[in-house]
């Protein structure tokens, strides 16, 4: 136990000279970004009309916060290599609409790639990292996407590719504006070893495709790179690779498609369910003009986005696959003021047809020596999903005219809501399973997914005597996934056996 504290230390010193700091992302970044519905197609007008249609709808209060400019933005650069944006699509330039967004309460965010050229062809950053960073600065860019697209044969290892993202951050942090960092290589050499210290967040397959099921061979999962990934695959992918997201610094499986109509409701409703409990970016990809009811209600579930916003920031682990059904579980913050914490429980159903499982407690958390005593509730996470009906009458009439049906995450803080145990934020009650043999058996429609919040009610949690342990130096000792360092930590340091001090980043280190 003590060693392997020491051996925690060591390990934060160690990653502290290198650790990116930005203090952004500490829960996964969400907003909007154009590409998945219009390509090259972008413009300051479908910008802003955009813009204004998340704010009315009340998208941005539950915390689409950044939206992103995507590849086809700029025209070239100056002769002291200063880049142009498309005048014709940006008539005003880039600062304006910086100052719109702002205006609007909303992040700006931009694109580029880390090599010669964009994906479509437009001037890339590679050799002009401070230029390039100092412009986004000045026009008070919030966000870099950045490509990897003709990267110039600089990759094929990790050091190569951490070089190449190195040295945007580099420029970046020497900007003297916080941008948050969203790297998009595509999972090549690795970027969730590397990609803690350099960015916020770090693409890991080729591009989705708006498609549930298909195992298309143009996204070689596990392999990197590639596009036309399906939501299976890239979950596939997801399997391998949970444990490196931590606050700070996310996988990131790509843009949402909900609302771009390839997928049906529940397969939708799936996507947005895995995505959201893998701590995956949200970041919405569709034509906001032609949103549907149907996709609003999904997008607009406060009860997903809080597990995605949780404040432990641990995605969810793959457990095992039965009958097509896939399932994925992790730790949440209590919502009860039990010292156990809440879990999050993800049936992921990608056969063609509905199917009843029998889920044990142990396989959900993990072990039967790690299953709580005390009962525990669960709540259906899309019991309390809008109907068709409230979801038009927002998207008619905006979302203050009803404001009792949406949560106001502007308002009230995901973290805080979590901690009050808002109603908003945690479905419906559905029944309570108890103990290690305790399992919970649900059906799960074909292609689709459910997704249950464990809670212990805080009454059982004391009556079973939980005896606080302490170091040797008396010192009281973090239970699993507690927070035991980073920057300005002057709590507990030391973890319960058999976890130790796990660094994340910089101003996080947790007990795993
Ligand atoms: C959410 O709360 C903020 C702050 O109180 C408020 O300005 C905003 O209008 C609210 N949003 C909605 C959709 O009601």
């Amino acid at each position: 136990m003590k060693l392997l504290t020491v051996v925690g230390k060591i390990i934060l010193l160690a990653r502290t000279a290198t650790a990116l700091n930005n203090g952004l992302a500490v829960t996964p970044q969400m907003g909007w970004d154009d590409w998945n519905a219009f390509g090259c197609s972008l413009s300051q007008n479908l910008v802003l009309s955009t813009a204004n249609t998340i704010l009315k709808t009340g998208l941005r209060d539950l915390g689409y916060h950044y939206i992103i400019l995507d590849d086809c933005w700029s025209s070239g650069r100056t002769s002291s290599n200063v880049l142009i944006p498309d005048a014709n699509k940006f008539p005003n330039g880039m600062k304006y609409l910086g100052d719109q967004l702002h205006a609007q309460g909303f992040g700006f965010g931009i694109y580029s790639s880390a090599g010669t050229k964009t994906c479509a062809g437009y001037p890339g950053s590679l050799g002009y990292e401070t230029v390039d960073a100092n412009t986004f600065a000045s026009w008070g860019v919030d966000y870099l996407k950045y490509d990897n697209c003709n990267n110039n044969g600089q990759s094929g290892s990790q050091a190569a590719s951490s070089a190449r993202y190195n040295a945007m951050e580099k420029a970046l942090a020497a900007s003297g504006r916080n941008i948050l960092y969203a790297i998009c290589n595509w999972g090549q050499d690795s970027p969730w070893i590397w990609g803690p210290s350099v960015g916020n967040s770090w693409r890991i397959t080729g591009d989705i495709s708006d498609n549930f099921n298909t195992q298309n061979s143009a996204c070689p999962v596990p392999n990197s790179g590639g596009y036309d990934c399906s939501v299976t695959q890239i979950m596939s992918k997801q399997a391998t690779i949970s444990q490196y997201s931590a606050k700070g610094g996310w996988n990131d499986l790509d843009m949402l498609e909900v609302g771009n109509g390839g997928m049906s409701d529940s397969e939708y409703v799936a996507h947005f369910s895995v995505w959201a409990a893998a701590k995956s970016p949200l970041i919405m990809g569709n034509d906001m003009s032609k949103l549907i009811a149907s996709d609003y209600s999904i997008l607009a579930n406060p009860a997903i986005i809080a597990v995605n916003q949780d404040p432990l920031g641990v995605a969810a682990t793959y457990r095992w696959t039965r009958n097509n059904v896939q399932l994925w579980s992790g730790p949440l913050v209590s919502t009860t003021g039990s010292s156990v914490n809440d879990q999050v429980v993800v049936l992921y159903n990608n056969g063609g047809s509905s199917t009843t499982v029998s889920v044990a407690l142990s396989d959900v958390f993990g072990s039967s020596s790690s299953v709580p005593s005390s009962q525990l509730e669960i709540r259906d996470l899309w019991g309390s999903r809008l109907s068709n009906s409230q979801a038009q009458t927002i998207l008619n009439q905006g979302a203050s005219a009803n404001p009792s049906w949406l949560y106001n995450a502007t308002a009230k803080s995901y973290a805080t809501g979590l901690s009050q145990g808002d109603s908003m934020l945690l479905g419906t009650s559905i029944g309570s399973v108890t103990g290690a043999s305790g399992t919970i058996q649900q059906t799960v429609s074909g292609n689709g997914c459910r997704v249950f919040r464990l809670r212990a009610s805080k009454a059982s949690s004391t009556s079973t005597t939980t005896t606080t342990t302490t170091s040797s130096s008396g010192q009281s000792l973090q239970t699993q996934w507690g927070q035991c360092g980073g920057q300005g930590w002057t709590g507990p340091t030391e973890c319960q056996s058999p976890y130790t001090c796990q660094v994340q980043n910089d101003y996080y280190s947790q007990c795993k």
